[in-house]
């Protein structure tokens, strides 16, 4: 596994002797501008591009990389150090329509932070990385001359790695191995910014050296902007923090809703519109039908650049590029044995709030049909044979065991709703709301417990971009379950390690306040979210919708015309047609609920026998309320938001709980003639299936805990320790309840800002 080309050092190779030197070229796909090469053997391309060079402060130790290769090459390394024993190695190769990638060091190495750009894909002629490496141009015993030039070395193997899925995965020897002289100093971009944020810029010529100097002691001091206080600003406009700032503003309270993002729906003045749908108002936002979309865009500018997992960045946050399944909470989804405290119980009041605001429909379409409905009717004849009953779900949330029932979604007029569509809109009615978006937040300026403001980056907004609050005003924290902790460890709220990385960047340094002013609280740890694990199936019966795969580029005529005319058909509901929930007892004797989705189509498919693909569909199942492992999530030097522990299966018995699911739901598979379950085959037992599965396929987006109530905030959702620093959001909810979140998030939203209203000493 050691690559043969790190052991050359006696050949001691400068990049001004060789033949192979790089040039500008720009990448047709991306549009960056890189400095690189291409192998003519291999026909593999190697670019890289850097910040500008500084003349004061420090020279940025980051650059954007990419490699485009063949889909022949089984894995590709790039040597950063050229011929050198001690030399900084990125290796990557595909994995079905990712590339998986790590960095190595004579061995796995973890001093660089490397992250796949948006632009990275596989398709069936070639692979494409485009990554960000951070604090990858100095290691131990060497470094990258920014200024000058020097030798790369590369390798190419035609045999794949052992582990495809895992990036740590050893390989063998590379089938050959070359070198090319890098001019470092013709690859620096003013466009780098840009490119971080998937845009071109303006420059198309090649880049040259004697780009913009920035330098880091510029300070934004807008000496004459008057800031406006505000009784109440919310930070981030997902559903927690939309439905907060509502009904703070219904009250009477002047309330300020800040967003990172940009617009979403049409309705927001959203433009992001299929070529079939152009000019319509009808967003990818809009249409349910394009839910699956999300996941295959070229340019998904809405996932949040800066967190691992997915998160969208843009307004109404998981609303806006969720599936929308949308359950009321059963009673026990607020009890204390799933960690509320007792004051929360009575969900009731709140959650008819929420219903009354906005309904459910488990049949979205504007003409009240039901549509594709394939899936949902083999699987009900299934778990019909199972005992289980069909019901209307949210007329009787109470009913989790041995249930299953048509999606249910919030979508409203064969549209997306949300509370994009009803609370922001009631919110922005009122003359003492004001909505601002593109707005980030990074932290709340306080002195020891007392907030007095939070820091933007908009000195539009106040002196150095600072918002204040009114006397008594508060601080309210709705940037979702990664947001809100890197928020709070910015402002030094948080356990040591992860204030230690805050102050070691520059900037969130800055901001910082005095060490004696920290405050110790587990923010991050305790976080769950569903383990869930996919079945594939064919039925003759089934249409599987192309896999979704054409909907947005070119959907079925018939359907698209449909949809436009009424908002009715296939296009109004997402890619859900049933779901079902069970319980069980494990052999812990703690309840556990398991809950199933079923829709057309499969992410993917692993079988050793023929099969039809126009025929396939999936049955996701998810193990709920009562889930008992737990992980840990937090930031890195980037100050990127990742899991830093995974939370599913740490406990074997939800893993043995949910594997028992798993062949309860095909016990009787027997009884529904033509169907066949493909994945996993038949060569393979569940268990087996369940062993093997990709820990990152585990994830459900459903990240709850990261600032637990009882933990983090009080009872009231204040930060402890704070005077005036709440949460509202899914990172409070203390473990999953039954069904997929945003419903149980909604209602405790409703409690929360009654709660907070209600609390003395407020503006
Ligand atoms: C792909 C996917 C599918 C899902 N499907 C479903 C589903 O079908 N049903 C369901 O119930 N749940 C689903 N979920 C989960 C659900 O969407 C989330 O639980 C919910 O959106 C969480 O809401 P939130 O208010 O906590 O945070 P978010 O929805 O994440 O909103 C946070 C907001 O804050 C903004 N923000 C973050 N940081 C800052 C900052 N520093 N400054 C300013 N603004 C900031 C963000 O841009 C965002 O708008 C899904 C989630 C994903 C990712
Ligand atoms: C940068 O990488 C070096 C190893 O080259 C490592 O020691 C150091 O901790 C890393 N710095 C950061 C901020 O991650
Ligand atoms: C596949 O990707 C490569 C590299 O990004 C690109 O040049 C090529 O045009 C793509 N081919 C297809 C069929 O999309
Ligand atoms: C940044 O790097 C360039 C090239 O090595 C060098 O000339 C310049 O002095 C560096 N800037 C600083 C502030 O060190
Ligand atoms: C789109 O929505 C905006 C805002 O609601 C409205 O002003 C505009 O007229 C709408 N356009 C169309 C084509 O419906
Ligand atoms: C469940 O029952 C309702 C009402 O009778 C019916 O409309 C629906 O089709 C049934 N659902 C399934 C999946 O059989
Ligand atoms: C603030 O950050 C947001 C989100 O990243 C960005 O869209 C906006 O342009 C930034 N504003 C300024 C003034 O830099
Ligand atoms: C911080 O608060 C203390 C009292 O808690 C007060 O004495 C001090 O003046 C405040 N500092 C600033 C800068 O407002
Ligand atoms: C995690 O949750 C458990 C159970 O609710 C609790 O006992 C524990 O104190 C929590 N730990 C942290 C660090 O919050
Ligand atoms: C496909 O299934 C086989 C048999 O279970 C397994 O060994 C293999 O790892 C799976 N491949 C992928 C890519 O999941
Ligand atoms: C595959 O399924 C589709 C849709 O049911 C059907 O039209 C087609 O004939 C099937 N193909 C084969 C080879 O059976
Ligand atoms: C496995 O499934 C395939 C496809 O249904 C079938 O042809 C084959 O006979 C099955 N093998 C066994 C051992 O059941």
């Amino acid at each position: 596994m050691v690559l043969s080309f790190l052991l050359l050092s006696v050949l001691s190779i400068s990049g001004s002797v060789l033949a192979q030197s790089s040039s500008g070229y720009t990448d047709s796909g991306n549009g960056f501008v890189f400095q690189g090469y291409t192998d003519p053997v291999y026909d593999v391309t190697y670019g890289l591009v850097f910040p500008p060079l500084v003349t004061t402060g420090t020279n940025s130790t980051e650059f954007i990389g990419e490699i485009v290769a063949p889909i022949g090459a089984q894995w590709i390394g790039l040597s950063l150090g050229g011929a050198m024993l001690d030399s900084l190695l990125l290796v990557a190769w595909p994995n079905i329509n990712s590339v998986v990638f790590s960095s190595r060091y004579t061995t796995a190495y973890t001093g660089p932070i490397i992250t796949s750009l948006p632009s990275t894909t596989v398709n069936s002629t070639h692979w494409k990385w485009v990554f960000r490496c951070q604090n990858c141009t100095s290691w131990q015993g060497g470094s990258i001359n920014l200024g000058g030039s020097s030798a790369l070395a590369w390798a190419y193997s035609n045999v794949a790695v052992n582990d495809p899925s895992d990036p740590q995965s050893s390989f063998q020897e590379h089938t050959d191995f070359g070198f090319f002289g890098e001019n470092f100093a013709a690859a620096h971009s003013s466009n780098y910014n840009n490119y971080l944020n998937g845009d071109p810029g303006t420059t198309s010529s090649v880049p040259t050296s004697t780009s913009t100097v920035v330098s880091s002691t510029t300070t934004l001091t807008s000496p004459t902007t008057t800031a406006t206080p505000y009784d109440y600003i919310v930070v981030g406009a997902g559903p927690g923090g939309i439905i907060a700032a509502d009904r703070l503003s219904e009250a009477g309270k002047k309330v300020l809703l800040l967003e990172r993002g940009g617009p979403s729906t049409g309705e927001t003045g959203g433009t992001y519109d299929a070529v079939w749908a152009e000019g319509t108002n009808l967003t990818k936002f809009d249409i349910p039908g394009l839910f699956e979309s999300m996941f295959t865009d070229s340019n998904p500018w809405y996932w949040c650049k800066d967190i691992t997992v997915f998160a969208g960045c843009l307004l109404g946050g998981g609303t806006s590029i969720n599936g929308a399944l949308y359950w009321l909470p059963q009673d026990s989804d607020f009890s204390t044995s799933v960690g509320w405290p007792s004051s929360w119980g009575n969900h009731q009041p709140y959650t008819n709030k929420m219903a009354a605001r906005l309904p459910s429909t488990d049949h979205p379409s504007t003409d009240g049909l039901r549509y594709l409905e394939q899936s949902a009717t083999v699987t009900a004849q299934l778990l019909n044979g199972q005992g289980y009953r069909n019901i209307t779900i949210n007329d009787d949330p109470n009913s989790k065991d041995h249930s299953y029932g048509n999606s249910a979604f919030d979508f409203i007029n064969g549209k997306r709703g949300g509370p994009v569509a009803t609370y922001l809109q009631t919110a922005l009615a009122r003359s003492n709301f004001v909505y601002k978006d593109h707005t980030l937040v990074s932290n709340v300026v306080r002195n020891g417990s007392q907030i007095t403001g939070v820091q933007t980056n908009d000195s539009s907004l106040g002196p150095n971009g600072v918002v204040p609050l009114t006397p008594n005003g508060r601080v309210i924290l709705s940037a979702g379950s990664y947001g809100s902790p890197r928020i709070l460890f910015q402002s030094g709220i948080g356990p040591a390690d992860m204030i230690a990385l805050v102050e070691g960047s520059p900037t969130a340094a800055a901001n910082l306040p005095p060490s004696s002013q920290y405050i110790d609280l587990p923010v991050g740890y305790n976080v769950s979210d569903n383990p869930s694990i996919n079945f594939v199936f064919t039925h003759p019966s089934i249409d599987a919708y192309d896999n979704w795969a054409d909907v947005w580029t070119d959907p079925r005529p018939a359907d698209a015309v449909q949809y436009l005319k009424d908002q009715s058909g296939v296009f109004a509901g997402a890619s859900p047609k049933l779901n079902f929930w069970r319980s069980y007892t494990g052999t812990d004797d703690k309840q556990r609920w398991m809950q199933g989705t079923v829709r057309p189509g499969a992410s993917a498919v692993n079988t050793t026998y023929a099969y039809n693909d126009s025929q396939i569909f999936t049955i996701t199942t998810y193990l709920s309320q009562g889930v008992t492992s737990r992980g840990r999530i937090g930031i890195n030097a980037a100050l990127t938001g990742l899991p830093l522990v995974n939370p599913w299966f740490t406990d074997p018995v939800d893993k043995s709980t949910l594997i028992t699911a798993l062949n309860d739901i095909v016990s009787n598979i027997n009884t529904v003639p033509g169907l066949t379950l493909i994945t996993p085959d038949n060569q393979t037992t569940i268990t087996d299936y369940v062993n093997s599965y990709d820990p990152g396929s585990l994830d459900s987006n459903h990240w709850v805990g990261s600032n637990s109530i009882g933990s983090v905030v009080d009872s009231n959702t204040k930060v402890f320790s704070t005077n005036n620093l709440f949460v509202v959001d899914a990172s409070i909810i203390p473990s999953l309840p039954t069904g997929n979140p945003h419903g149980t998030l909604m209602s405790a939203a409703e409690q929360a800002a009654a709660k907070i209203l209600a609390l003395a000493g407020g503006p």
